[in-house]
């Protein structure tokens, strides 16, 4: 145990500050391979810069990683309904030539029979290499991680975190503004229970000069512990409104985000809350020429579908992302990135 500790520390040690990811492939350590990903924060920005970089590699030959997994199996374990996720971590592991199974409903899976995560995990890890699991337990990856010989891959725990999404969303932001520093960031919609907004906070607060517009109803506004151990434990600077016409004009980056109905205990109240927020071709006349809009989708009505035509609209650009960034997320951790 104590060796396994100290190992890590060795890598984060070297991740940061001594190597570039060039010098660290050619010295043989490998940051990544055989890795989970369970929070946005457990890689480095070094890290983080590699699997970028190697998504944009593939981005611009995809055919050249079409057999990099070849032999390799990806399952994915999904307690909770999903489309892109899902279906972007199957695609990946496809397009590198490697094969998946798993099931898309814990219904289908042995849970519904009473079977625990860790048992489950240390089953999964006799068929597969690595594994996505999504679960609306928060923390139930973090268990899967624990009890695993091969790597986890958190794709959403409950309304915690959605490390993947961030992954998608950094790619996209750094490929179409050009980098990941000196932004105003809106986040407008349900920042209580959205899991990718909290992943995004946290990720975007290791970059220079970034700043947090959070747009939402009082009651869906940002947890106090995103508040306190993130913004103002690193001195990010921030504003809370209401009103999303109000402050949309700052704004470099908006991320739309849907009132996430199955995580209220009453209907009502998502009655109520529901359509707090729609963006539509009028709210957009002030927004500047070259602000872009994000969503992690799915969307319900909080974009109107006017703006899908807006050359601004960047969502579904984001979701093709979402798969490249999993393709080179598979291969380092799998160290078969060549
Ligand atoms: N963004 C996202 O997590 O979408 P799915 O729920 O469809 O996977």
């Amino acid at each position: 145990m104590r060796w396994r500790l100290l190992f890590r520390e060795q890598i984060k040690y070297c991740s940061t500050f001594k190597f570039s990811p060039e010098r660290l492939k050619r010295s043989g350590c490998n940051l990544l391979k055989g890795r989970n990903l369970i929070d946005p924060m457990d890689f480095s920005l070094v890290e983080l810069e590699e699997i970028f970089n190697y998504a944009d590699e593939i981005i611009k030959d995809p055919k050249d990683f079409s057999h990099v997994c070849d032999g390799k199996i990806l399952a994915t374990l999904f307690y909770e309904p999903s489309t892109r996720t899902r279906l972007s971590f199957e695609a990946a592991m496809l397009r590198l030539g490697g094969q998946v199974l798993g099931f898309s409903e814990a219904q289908s899976s042995s849970a519904s029979k009473g079977e625990s995560v860790a048992d489950t995990i240390r089953t999964v890890e006799c068929y597969a290499d690595i594994a996505a699991i999504r679960h609306p337990k928060e923390g139930a990856p973090k268990v899967a991680a624990m009890n695993s010989k091969i790597p986890v891959i958190n794709a959403g725990d409950g309304g915690h975190q959605h490390p993947t999404q961030t992954l998608t969303d950094l790619l996209t932001i750094r490929n179409i503004k050009g980098g990941l520093s000196n932004f105003t960031i809106g986040i407008c919609g349900d920042l209580k229970f959205g899991r990718t907004v909290h992943s995004l906070i946290k990720a975007m607060s290791r970059y220079e000069n970034i700043k947090f517009v959070l747009i939402a109803p009082n009651e869906l506004t940002i947890p106090k512990y995103i508040k306190l151990e993130v913004l103002e434990k690193n001195n990010i600077e921030f504003l809370e409104v209401e009103k999303l016409e109000d402050v949309i004009g700052n704004l470099d980056i908006l991320y739309m985000t849907r009132v996430q109905q199955e995580r209220f205990f009453n209907e009502e109240d998502y009655i109520r809350l529901k359509d707090s927020y729609i963006l539509d071709k009028d709210k957009m006349l002030k927004a500047k020429k070259d602000m872009i809009i994000l969503h992690p989708l799915p969307r319900v009505n909080e974009i109107a579908v006017e703006i899908d035509t807006d050359p601004r609209a960047c969502y579904f650009r984001q979701a093709k992302y979402g798969m490249y960034v999993r393709m080179a997320l598979i291969a380092k951790l799998l160290g078969v990135d060549k």
